[in-house]
């Protein structure tokens, strides 16, 4: 279930070109569940219209400190009622000019003033030009609402309305929505911390077109990426082959092919992380000899194919283990809990994350079952749920067991 169920969700919409793309956060919200009302600054109506937000969003749409009233005359659009009504204020996309307004509580229009009265967990996702993003005064101000106890979300990059290519453009709507779901009001948090994850299978190469590969899609890895991300670390996300992408600013993709690969690419981080989870389903073996040319099927070659280990990433993590608190995972299909802490104690690992392929739900698919077992035995069983929210659990669990 959704996190944002039954939240009520005030989104201030400022004057910036990314203003069109809030109707679409209106529609994802809606979908997961919440209630939304929308309000918006007197130019932001140039950018996105009223009645398309008062129709997803199936609420009036304030934008002015007064309104006509159905009897005629006019009535007031309550700030302070507003600000007390929403369990979350998002502020999105919030402009240079707004940002300054929020910083030095300039109440000349009904967004700030709600804001101002709004005593909820506050959300903002900058959107501006290049070289105002970058600007010292709007990073100062970033600075200042965050240290105000705010979230502010990142920036996208990519193509800005300027013609300009860079930092600056408002985070994408699906993004904001998963900020605001994987939101715990005073749950810990990765800020500032560095974590580094391998995701997906290794591909072997046999000669330049066949390869022996596994399974592995690499969305447990992708999740717990972005829940990192979503959390404020920087991640390291070091991935074999899939057709995955992953979306967050915060989140740093390293594509590689074989598990000697995967090896060098994790030592250039691992030194320097906080938090190091492998969930990487790293083929074990290597063809000995790898052919430059492609192997015909009828010259031989194909029908016995001699094999060489690949080095052992995780267990070479556990032998230089510093400050990093280290996460294995253990695909097993019998004599499961055993096997795990096996592989904890020989990996010198922290703890290791147990999924039984006999469960059903578990494994290669959207969803997934684990147990995490810590080095000191404990066990804490996760229920069957989809790969993102179960990452969600996870981080919330590991982070809780180091305070
Ligand atoms: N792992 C790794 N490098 C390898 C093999 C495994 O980093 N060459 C990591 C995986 O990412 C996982 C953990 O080790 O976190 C356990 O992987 P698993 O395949 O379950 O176990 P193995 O150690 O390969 O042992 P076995 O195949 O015998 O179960």
């Amino acid at each position: 279930m959704s996190s944002l169920k039954g939240k009520n969700i005030l989104i201030g919409i400022s004057a910036g070109i990314a203003a069109y793309k809030i109707p679409l956060v209106v529609r994802l919200l809606k979908k997961r569940g919440a209630e939304v009302k929308v309000l918006m600054t007197p130019d932001a109506q140039q950018f996105v219209t009223p009645l398309t937000l008062a129709t997803l969003s199936q609420n009036e749409v304030y934008i002015h400190f007064t309104a006509a009233a159905p009897s005629g005359g006019s009535q007031w659009n309550d700030h302070v009622a507003l600000g007390k009504w929403a369990d979350y204020f998002l502020i999105a996309p919030a402009t240079s000019n707004t940002l300054s307004a929020m910083v030095h509580a300039k109440c000349n229009n009904l967004l700030i003033a709600t804001y101002l009265s709004a005593t909820c967990p506050v959300f903002v996702a900058p959107a501006m030009d290049l070289d105002m993003y970058a600007h010292a005064s709007n990073q100062r101000n970033l600075e200042q609402l965050q240290a105000s106890g705010h979230q502010v979300l990142p920036v996208g990059e990519g193509f800005l309305a300027s013609g300009l290519e860079g930092k600056g453009r408002m985070l994408e709507p699906e993004l904001i929505v998963e900020h605001l779901e994987a939101f715990r009001p005073n749950a810990n948090t990765l800020a500032g911390k560095k974590v580094l994850i391998t995701a997906g299978p290794t591909y072997e190469a046999l000669d330049p077109v066949r390869f022996i590969g596994n399974f592995s899609s690499g969305k447990m890895g992708f999740a717990l990426a972005e829940a990192a991300a979503l959390r404020g670390a920087q991640v390291h996300l070091i991935s074999g082959p899939t057709a995955l992408d992953a979306q967050h600013p915060n989140i740093n993709i390293h594509r590689v092919q074989s598990a000697e690969e995967m090896y060098t690419v994790v030592h250039q981080y691992y030194a320097d992380v906080d938090y190091a989870i492998a969930a990487a389903a790293v083929a074990d073996f290597k063809p000995s000899d790898k052919k430059d040319q492609k192997i015909k099927k009828n010259q031989g070659g194909l029908d016995q194919i001699s094999l060489t280990p690949t080095p052992d990433i995780l267990a070479s993590m556990g032998e230089r283990k510093k400050q990093q608190m280290l996460i294995g995972f253990a695909l097993e299909t019998a004599d499961e809990i055993h096997q795990a802490s096996l592989k904890l104690h020989t990996k010198n690992l922290d703890a290791i994350v147990l999924n039984s392929l006999n469960d059903p739900g578990a494994g290669f698919g959207d969803t997934n079952q684990v147990t995490l077992i810590y080095k000191n035995e404990q066990q804490i069983p996760f229920a069957l749920q989809s790969k993102k929210e179960l990452a969600h659990q996870l981080w919330e669990e590991l982070i809780s067991d180091v305070d």
